[in-house]
């Protein structure tokens, strides 16, 4: 029997219908798939790995698992399949996943909630950056911070199991969820999965690395078949589920799409083989919503919990492929032995105990399903001072793109002009849901939309921020959020000291299509005639400064070279504190040291390009053809010039490496066999040569020994240092076996190719090499 030191209370609720519910997945986008779920046979193959591993008591899990089996030994098998599924997505469960208490045993029940940048469809919570800005920082001390700050606010809510943060690489430029994870760089997602699930689990909160795996796109995303080769999957998606599990993260969910033809949430070679077997991961493998497409298949192959229950989006007649019933039947008529019902349930359950949710863990506050109830919303306030750290990271994350002649920061102008809808307060504002599902652009972007947002407590407009800034410095602000008047912006923009044009660019989840894109974005182009409006306002004044909040690239070549556009700045989406953190940048207050997470092309067919949403096939093969060229590998592979860099980005100072050297450490014998223990420290100094304080990120990248088959460049280290004019640091960064290791298919294992690698110290993925050396 359990004994809880805090008692849940749930309240019966009006049953609420799906398509009225706070949670307005769009059913029709799933009616019109339900009717095609046949898989194909011929294309693709996922070799079949069973039995699942059951999770062992190892390493930071022990004391966790011990429990969690020592608990579930008083448990019928009843009551451990009670565990595994999920109440079927509906009242009176509170949350977008619930597991109902278990009276028998004491235990409490799950409250599971989005979403990746604070916890969604709540009142009094704060709206973080998104996973793209978290990235742009290269801060892994901001990263831990932001996951420590949601998880507290998880937690004061009442969530169990926070969803997110997603890390699926941004492969494709139009990738609808993109800015949910962290760029496109593998080591760059791992080391931000890994400081962002440390930080939320450090609150008692458990995390979820989503979406396992290849789920880089999202028109036809229950539909396709990512079919990926076993090196590249090891090599660049697998990497960030990897610092997952390093992270001790307690849940991962699968991805709705097939992985070389076989459905996420039963791809046994995935979760069985590689997931638990390769990663040793001793957690829960949860089903993304309504993504497990078979009962049997589904539980053989590796899940463990299926969320939310329900069979697909069209069947809310309390039917499950799981539930209690259906497991038990597997386990009577042999299909499935008991120890893997026992084994989903001790990894629920030692996920719970990871994080000492047995004691105290508060009850659920707040009803997801309905606000506005008051025997079932508490409201309350887990804000905290949270929104001085967002203030930080959304300035902390801005990319300085160009600056000719030190056109910024601003110094005292007299006049400005703020021009575009991007710089203005939402009109919509007060609409519970519209930021989770925004019904298009309207006002500035600070999120994209669909379960990776949540809803606002405040957003902060650039425009307010530049007027509240520029006030004690008198200066004249006019302003316009007309896009497509271009004459009233040319006669707007002649004869002000500088004209702030503010563009942006959305993408989502495909749960709701927003001004004709299907969650990804139909080209890459700025949303709402931003490039006119660029031009319009450059021909007429000589110091244009473009302000960008973008999900991802942006073609900028309309523009970028205007000699009267003197600056770019590259804000992304900032959360709530949004034009604050623009505003610290324009005018100086911070200095810029964000860096481009992803590479801007100068030709788009330079990019990969996701599934065009004319493509209307059952099951579209999405092939990963580029291998590890994703991104800058691509561009360094081919020789070609993008327009900019990963890892670009300017500053209000300068800085200077020097003095490379490279040691190997000396290793005890356990050392020696781990893989990933640190082997050689890349050791140089950086100065800040010019005239300000500032912060650079110095980045580390490998040239692999040829007979590696390796991209160029790989990014293997990066750090973020602080420094006042003429200042300088010693900057040390590790390299592992790992890192230096490439997958062998044929050996099934890390191998370190023999040869010499280069070690390149540089201020971009394509810069020429600052500092560099050899191993
Ligand atoms: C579907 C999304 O793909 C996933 O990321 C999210 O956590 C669930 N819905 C629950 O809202």
């Amino acid at each position: 029997m359990l004994h809880l030191l805090g008692a849940v209370a749930l309240v019966a609720i009006v049953s609420t219908s799906p398509e009225v519910a706070a949670f307005p997945l769009s059913l029709s986008s799933f009616a019109a798939s339900a009717n095609r779920l046949v898989a194909r046979a011929d294309a693709v193959y996922s070799p079949p790995v069973y039995p699942t591993p059951e999770t062992r008591a190892t390493g930071d899990w022990t004391v966790a698992v011990n429990k969690a089996k020592a608990e579930l030994s008083t448990w019928t098998l009843a009551e451990r399949a009670a565990l595994a599924t999920g109440d079927l997505w509906q009242p009176p469960g509170l949350c977008v996943g619930n597991v109902k208490p278990i009276a028998s045993t004491g235990f409490p029940g799950l409250c599971l909630q989005d979403a990746p940048v604070g916890v969604r469809v709540a009142d009094l919570v704060s709206a973080f950056p998104s996973g793209v800005n978290v990235a742009a920082t290269f801060d892994r001390t901001l990263m831990f911070s932001r996951g420590l700050a949601m998880g507290n606010e998880f937690k004061g809510k009442g969530v169990n199991i926070a969803l997110g943060p997603g890390m699926n690489p941004a492969r494709t430029a139009e990738g609808g969820r993109n800015w949910e994870g962290f760029g496109a760089d593998p080591y760059l997602q791992g080391e931000a999965a890994y400081q962002t699930i440390t930080g939320m689990q450090a609150s008692g909160v458990q995390a979820t690395a989503k979406h396992f795996i290849g789920n880089e796109e999202e028109h036809l995303r229950i539909e396709s078949s990512s079919n990926i080769d076993d090196r590249t999957l090891h090599e660049i998606y697998l990497h960030p589920f990897l610092r997952s599990v390093q992270a001790n993260v307690a849940n991962v969910m699968t991805a709705y799409n097939q992985i070389n033809g076989s459905w996420a949430a039963q791809n046994s070679k995935l979760n069985n083989g590689i997931l638990k077997g390769e990663l040793g991961f001793s957690g829960t493998v949860m089903s993304d919503w309504a993504g497990a497409r078979s009962g049997l298949a589904s539980a053989l192959g590796g899940l463990d919990m299926n969320m939310p229950g329900v069979p697909n989006w069209l069947t809310f007649d309390g039917t499950s492929y799981w539930g209690v019933d259906n497991l038990l039947k597997m386990v009577s008529n042999g299909s499935m032995p008991e120890s893997r019902v026992t084994d989903m349930a001790t990894r629920i359950l030692s996920s719970w105990y990871l994080l000492g949710q047995d004691v105290d863990f508060p009850a659920t506050n707040f009803n997801g399903w309905d606000l506005t109830d008051e025997a079932t919303n508490q409201h309350v306030n887990v804000q905290d001072d949270h929104y001085k750290l967002i203030r930080q990271m959304g300035s902390s994350a801005t990319v300085l793109l160009k600056n000719t002649n030190n056109a910024l920061p601003l110094k005292n102008p007299k006049s400005l002009l703020v021009i575009g809808d991007d710089a203005f307060p939402s009109s919509k504002n007060g609409d519970p849901n519209f930021y989770t599902y925004r019904g298009g652009n309207d006002g500035t972007l600070a999120v994209g939309w669909g379960s990776g947002a949540n809803d606002f407590p405040y957003l902060v407009d650039p425009l307010s921020a530049i007027i509240a800034r520029s006030a004690s410095l008198k200066t004249n602000v006019t302003s316009s959020r007309n896009n497509f008047d271009l004459a009233a912006a040319g006669a707007l923009a002649g004869g002000k000291d500088a004209a702030l044009v503010f563009i942006n660019s959305n993408s989502g989840e495909a749960v709701s299509i927003v001004d004709g894109n299907d969650g990804d974005r139909n080209n890459i182009s700025a949303w709402g005639g931003g490039d006119q409006l660029v031009l319009a306002v450059a021909a007429k004044n000589k110091n244009t400064i473009v302000i960008v909040h973008s999900v991802g690239v942006m073609d900028t070549e309309l523009w970028i070279d205007h000699p009267n556009v003197t600056a770019v700045v590259w804000a992304g989406l900032p959360g709530q504190e949004s034009g604050n953190s623009c505003a610290d940048v324009l005018f100086g207050d911070v200095n810029p040291s964000g860096r481009l997470p992803y590479t801007i092309a100068k030709d788009q067919s330079h990019y990969v390009h996701a599934t065009p949403l004319s493509n209307t096939e059952s099951h579209p093969q999405v092939t990963y053809s580029e291998k590890l060229n994703v991104d800058y590998r691509h561009f360094a592979a081919n020789n070609l010039k993008p327009r900019f860099p990963f890892g670009f980005g300017l500053s209000y100072t300068k800085f200077s490496y020097s003095g490379l050297s490279i040691k190997t450490l000396s290793l005890t014998s356990a050392q020696t066999t781990d893989l990933h223990a640190p082997k050689y420290t890349v050791n140089f100094t950086v100065q800040n040569c010019g005239s300000v304080s500032g912060e650079d990120v110095p980045q580390l990248y490998l040239t692999f020994p040829s007979s590696a088959s390796e991209p160029p460049r790989v990014l293997r280290g990066f750090t973020k240092v602080s420094l006042a004019a003429g200042k300088s640091v010693s900057v040390s960064l590790a390299l592992s076996t790992y890192d230096l290791s490439i997958w062998d298919v044929v050996k099934q294992k890390w191998v370190k190719p023999s040869g010499t690698f280069k070690v390149v110290v540089a201020t971009d993925a394509l810069a020429a090499a600052s500092l560099s050396g050899s191993i």
